[in-house]
């Protein structure tokens, strides 16, 4: 097998890492370099658990390359927050819904979220109902996403949520 020396820009930091030819990126970020907040569930691109922004789109890790996307911008859920000790507004609405349980599918959810509200600060929940389709919760029925996804978008929805 073929290794190659190859530079990663992940979170605005890079990594100088030897790869396989054949390696998947979800190995590198999650096994190598031990960013574990990056999940690994189906392995085939069927879950959404494993997806990172390349480049400000979701990618799906399990199923890409690493050498496919040295030089480009990662971002994982390590990166998302703005400043240490602080939460993305995606993050703190998560948490305020509930929409968090085991936790499992939360990275790939919040990161598909935010690549949304970039591109769409207000969008409906139809939007959002696409937008999160290729991303398997089995422990919130989804609402609770839903609603977080709003609320980041209009923080007055969490008041109107809470009793
Ligand atoms: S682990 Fe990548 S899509 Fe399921
Ligand atoms: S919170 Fe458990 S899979 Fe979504």
């Amino acid at each position: 097998m073929n290794k190659q020396h190859i530079t990663l820009n992940i979170n605005r930091e890079e990594y100088d890492v030897v790869v396989t030819d054949n390696e998947l990126l979800s190995n590198v970020i999650h096994d190598t370099l031990g960013l574990t907040g990056t999940k690994y569930g189906c392995g085939t691109g069927e879950c959404g658990a494993c997806t990172v922004l390349v480049n400000g789109d979701p990618v799906l890790a399990c199923i890409t390359l690493v050498t496919a996307v040295a030089g480009a911008e990662i971002i994982t859920i390590e990166g998302v927050a703005p400043a240490p000790g602080k939460l993305d507004p995606i993050q703190d609405a998560f948490l305020e819904q509930a929409a968090v349980q085991c936790g499992f599918c939360t990275p790939g959810m919040i990161l598909v979220a935010k690549d949304l509200l970039v591109r769409n600060p207000h969008p409906t929940e139809e939007e959002i109902r696409e937008t999160i389709r290729g991303n398997i919760c089995r422990c919130t029925g989804y609402t609770s996403i839903i609603r977080a996804i709003q609320q980041a978008a209009d923080p007055t929805i969490c008041c109107q949520s809470k009793p």
